[in-house]
């Protein structure tokens, strides 16, 4: 599947979103190294932070489909105008599980909900220093 074609998975995805409380929409499209491919959006809730980004619960459909250490690409769109959605600091916590089980850099493209706008970053730049199973490797 081609980026363009992730990225629209994602803006379909956003549509689907429950946000009744922040009326933010995110999409989120994960896609395997074998082209597999699951969605997820935020889902909020009246206790407000109990609320699931669309990451995350990408993720867990991921985790379902193919597997975490199958994730190669990940598409996150969010919003309505032309600023691009990158993942926030929670997401971006969970995205490093399944990039340290594959040992690969994995993708993210973050699109603006409009469509005008997408930055392509991986999961290493968006954060570096980055606690993951590495770090629990060899505890007591
Ligand atoms: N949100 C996500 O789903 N992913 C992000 O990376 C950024 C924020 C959601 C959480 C909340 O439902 C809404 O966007 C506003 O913060």
């Amino acid at each position: 599947m081609t980026d363009e074609q992730l990225l629209e998975l994602a803006r379909a995805a956003a549509a689907k979103a429950y946000a009744p409380y922040s009326n933010f929409h995110v999409g989120c499209a994960i896609q395997s190294v074998e082209g597999e491919v699951v969605t997820g959006a935020n889902m909020e809730n009246a206790c407000y932070r109990l609320g699931l980004c669309a990451e995350q619960s990408a993720l867990t459909a991921a985790q379902h489909k193919f597997g975490l250490e199958q994730i190669a690409q990940i598409a996150v769109v969010g919003g309505a105008d032309s600023t691009v959605c990158t993942p926030c600091g929670g997401c971006r916590q969970a995205i490093p599980e399944a990039a340290q089980l594959s040992g690969r850099d994995v993708e993210i493209l973050c699109g603006s909900g409009d469509g005008s706008a997408v930055e392509r970053h991986s999961i290493g730049e968006l954060i570096p220093f980055g606690f993951g199973p590495a770090n629990l490797e060899g505890r007591s």
